[in-house]
């Protein structure tokens, strides 16, 4: 098994949840990955910051697979920075291929006349402007290789159709779309794919949290993560209530390897059905 041998795969948010199952995953089939994260707290989140411990445990897991990793603390909302360390990990592993734009935020939740300024930004500024910077500081090594490559774009169910007391999410992740479409044009005859995946729920610290509970179960004061896991559950069509963040990397894998070698422009749901109920 080694679809991806001898490749090499950017990876945003790599610290912990999915995209430090994107990293492994990709590292057992043969990348090497180039992975960032900002492993500090995001005032708005409600969920504990990952943490520079989490990326070098990343790096640990990576290196486990006799891969090598570049990992390093970066921002999306930087670009100086993610080209800087694009660069020097293109330098030292040789190539680019793949690239993961996962980073993102859940932020807080509030009706949309109730958010703040600044969290609409910095939502939009992480979860959409922080995807284009990272295909940006990525396009030109994918370019400069030649041999084509594939980007792949986390979006969300929330990409695809609406929730309540999100709408700052709902519109970055819906406007992940039409990046993704425009770069899958733009980039087609260089035979580099775009495409993007927007996952039901999924096992991560990002929803794994009482904040996460209460906006699916707002009819109760203390919901537990049962309470959760059956509003969950109601949204997919499978009898399920989330996928483990290695459902997700296995669609990534499939995106990135050559046997998607013409799928290009298009909105991946890994949702258990819930786009279809
Ligand atoms: N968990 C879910 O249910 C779910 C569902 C659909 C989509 N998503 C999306 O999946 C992606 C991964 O989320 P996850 O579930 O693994 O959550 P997570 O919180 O475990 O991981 C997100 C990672 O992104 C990093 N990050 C956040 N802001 C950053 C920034 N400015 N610069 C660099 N790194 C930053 C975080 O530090 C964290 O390590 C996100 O884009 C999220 O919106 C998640």
């Amino acid at each position: 098994m080694a679809r991806v041998q001898g490749k090499v795969a950017f990876i945003t948010g790599a610290a912990r949840g999915q995209g430090r199952s994107h990293a492994v995953r990709l590292a057992q089939e043969g990348a090497d990955i180039i992975g960032i994260d900002i492993c500090e707290a995001i005032p708005e989140n409600q969920y504990p910051p990952a943490t520079e411990e989490d990326l070098q445990e990343t790096v640990r897991q990576v290196e486990a697979l006799d891969r090598r990793i570049i990992a390093e603390k970066a921002d999306v909302r930087d670009f100086e920075q993610l080209k800087a360390v694009v660069d020097r990990g293109v330098a030292e592993l040789g190539r680019l291929d793949i690239v993961c734009a996962n980073a993102g935020i859940a932020g807080r939740f509030n009706r949309s006349e109730d958010i703040p300024d600044d969290e609409w930004a910095n939502m939009l500024d992480i979860n959409l402007s922080g995807v284009w910077r990272t295909c940006k500081a990525a396009i030109p090594h994918l370019k400069a290789g030649g041999r084509g490559g594939s980007i792949i774009l986390t979006s969300s169910d929330a990409g695809l159709f609406a929730y309540e007391n999100i709408s700052h999410y709902v519109s970055a992740k819906h406007g992940m779309v039409g990046l993704m479409r425009t770069l899958a044009l733009e980039l087609a005859p260089d035979m580099i794919r775009v495409n993007s995946i927007h996952p039901t729920t999924v096992d991560t610290p990002m929803v794994n949290n009482e904040a996460v509970f209460k906006l699916f179960r707002p009819d109760l004061e203390h919901p537990t993560v049962d309470d959760f896991a059956e509003a969950a559950t109601a949204m997919n069509a499978l009898p399920i209530p989330w996928v483990e963040a290695v459902d997700i990397s296995n669609a990534v894998l499939f995106l990135a390897s050559d046997e998607a070698r013409y799928i290009t422009g298009v909105p991946l749901p890994v949702d258990a059905g819930a786009a279809v109920k």
